[in-house]
């Protein structure tokens, strides 16, 4: 068994309040002993266990990986002039999905596979060490299923979003869409998805036609998380709760119902602060969650239309500056947060038994993050694959 020993670190973010200080759980003079893959060691250097690895961390920064739970990277081509038509004042709306739609059918397979490997490849050397990916640019029984054939070869967290918009060839048959998403588009995803999302806002899917997609996923052994109220207050941040989805995403608008179901459930808000920034957006308020005992989670939405970007210290900064996340806040749920809307326990905290990924920033602090903003300070990043 290989051990391998993190010294010399100038600030250690773990995650775990019954060790270190804060929310973040910050220790001073400690280190890390990694075995095997997992974290088997941590404590105050001057005790530190023999092992056969040493890495210096040079008075940098070890945190838990990023947890990046809302992600699409399973697409073709991009839209980098709708972006700019938005800077110059156009509107977003979800139609723009379908540009996409028609990128991604064109597409092999091989280029899809080499376009999600730029991206992950992006995530990691942003300290992403797990990621979650959708379908939902393919749309048809068989290039939803070629996407999420794909995408498992790589990750574990994969999710079916047949229900992205209505294809155009569905046109005003909307129901019958739903019928083939979950009927036999469902069927020839299910083993390669472990997730099901609905786009459930204007322009998309009502919250009837979500629950009826969410409740064929669940009968088929998916487990549900949704995209809720992204352009506007609506039911769907209530479903999520119904529903018991692990998190609902964007949460751009929420009313005070919306925080009560919230908080007394076990779904994570997800905010997308790139989605914002991307579509010009009112930024919601993430004060008003926290207040209320919400868990919350960051991710990047990284997609060609809303938000593309693979920074989680990017999504960091922007949730610090915009929306009122402390910037303790925004790391924990950039790492912790993310895994809880992942539902693991085995990531997100750099805590014994834990999986061993980690980001070494070249900061004394992960407050640079913040207080850096634009500027690339992951030095490495580790997952427990690099120590079998
Ligand atoms: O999460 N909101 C829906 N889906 C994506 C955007 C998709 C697109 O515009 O291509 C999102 O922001
Ligand atoms: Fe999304």
């Amino acid at each position: 068994m290989r051990s391998v020993a993190f010294t010399n670190i100038g600030s250690l973010i773990t995650n775990d309040q019954g060790l270190g200080l804060g929310l973040l759980g910050e220790l001073q003079n400690a280190s890390v002993v990694v075995e095997d893959g997992l974290i088997a060691w941590v404590g105050d250097s001057n005790s530190i266990p023999e092992t056969d690895e040493n890495i210096d961390v040079q008075g940098g920064t070890l945190l838990p990986g990023f947890v990046d739970s809302h992600a699409h990277l399973m697409f073709a081509g991009d839209r980098a002039s709708e972006f700019s038509a938005r800077m110059a004042g156009q509107a977003y709306a979800a139609g723009g999905i379908r540009t996409t739609v028609a990128a991604t059918r064109a597409a092999t397979d091989a280029e899809l596979e080499a376009n999600f490997l730029r991206l992950a490849a992006e995530m990691r050397s942003a300290g992403i060490t797990t990621f979650e990916t959708k379908s939902g640019y393919g749309l048809t029984v068989e290039d939803e299923s070629r996407a999420l054939r794909i995408a498992s070869k790589f990750t574990s967290e994969t999710t079916y979003l047949g229900a992205h918009v209505v294809p155009a060839e569905f046109e005003g048959r909307a129901d019958d869409y739903v019928s083939l998403v979950t009927g036999e588009m469902l069927n020839q995803v299910a083993d390669n998805a472990k997730w099901i999302d609905v786009f459930c806002d204007r322009g998309a899917f009502t919250v009837e036609q979500a629950r009826e997609i969410l409740t064929a996923g669940k009968a088929a052994g998916l487990r549900p998380r949704i995209h809720a109220n992204q352009l506007q207050q609506g039911g769907g941040i209530q479903l999520a709760v119904e529903m018991d989805c692990a998190s609902a995403d964007h949460c751009t608008h929420f009313d005070n119902s919306d925080i009560d179901a919230l908080a007394g459930s076990n779904t994570v808000a997800t905010l997308l602060p790139g989605a914002e920034f991307s579509t010009r957006a009112e930024y919601p308020d993430a004060r008003k969650l926290w207040d209320a005992g919400v868990t919350v989670a960051l991710a990047t939405d990284c997609n060609p239309g809303s938000s593309y970007t693979t920074s989680m210290p990017f999504c960091i900064a922007v949730a610090v500056r915009d929306m009122h996340f402390t910037v303790e806040q925004a790391i924990w749920s950039a790492t912790m947060g993310g895994a809880k809307a992942l539902r693991r326990s085995d990531i997100g905290a750099i805590k014994v038994g834990m999986n061993a990924d980690f980001v070494q920033l070249d900061a004394p602090s992960a407050l640079h993050l913040a207080y850096r903003p634009g500027v690339n300070l992951v030095n490495k990043t580790y997952t427990l694959e690099d120590f079998k």
